[in-house]
């Protein structure tokens, strides 16, 4: 039994700050590069200061009838106020898929934990 999948919430990122928001085409072309952006806040912002931030971000894709989560890329967010300097919670991954499935975003706050969203996708 999983300890973490207690731990993931998820929601709607137009009403929740915390859930990733995935950004991409619905449908591309297999093994062609395609953008999948990563953000945090674009409908409602979340805060970045030394207190509370968003630490970082994490994408998978799990292919369709695949039992197994690949692991696409992950981005750390280290400047939130120090110095007067920022780092915004937002990601592009240019990414070759080789079939449809899911992309999982996962996200991290360092006061309210952690945060998952999914996107289906298909190859065309
Ligand atoms: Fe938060």
């Amino acid at each position: 039994m999983s300890i973490l999948q207690d731990f993931i919430k998820t929601g709607d990122w137009k009403g929740e700050k915390h859930v990733p928001v995935i950004t991409c085409a619905d449908t591309f072309k297999a093994g062609e590069v395609t953008d999948v952006t990563l953000s945090i806040g674009d409908a409602i912002s979340h805060p970045n200061t030394a207190e509370h931030y968003i630490a970082w971000f994490k994408l998978f894709f799990v292919a369709e009838g695949s039992k197994n989560v690949v692991e696409l890329g992950d981005v750390h967010f280290d400047s939130h106020g120090e110095a007067n300097l920022f780092t915004e919670p937002k990601a592009v991954f240019s990414v070759k898929l080789p079939s449809s499935g899911k992309l999982v975003a996962l996200s991290y706050c360092n006061l309210h934990g952690l945060w998952e969203n999914v996107k289906e996708v298909t190859a065309e």
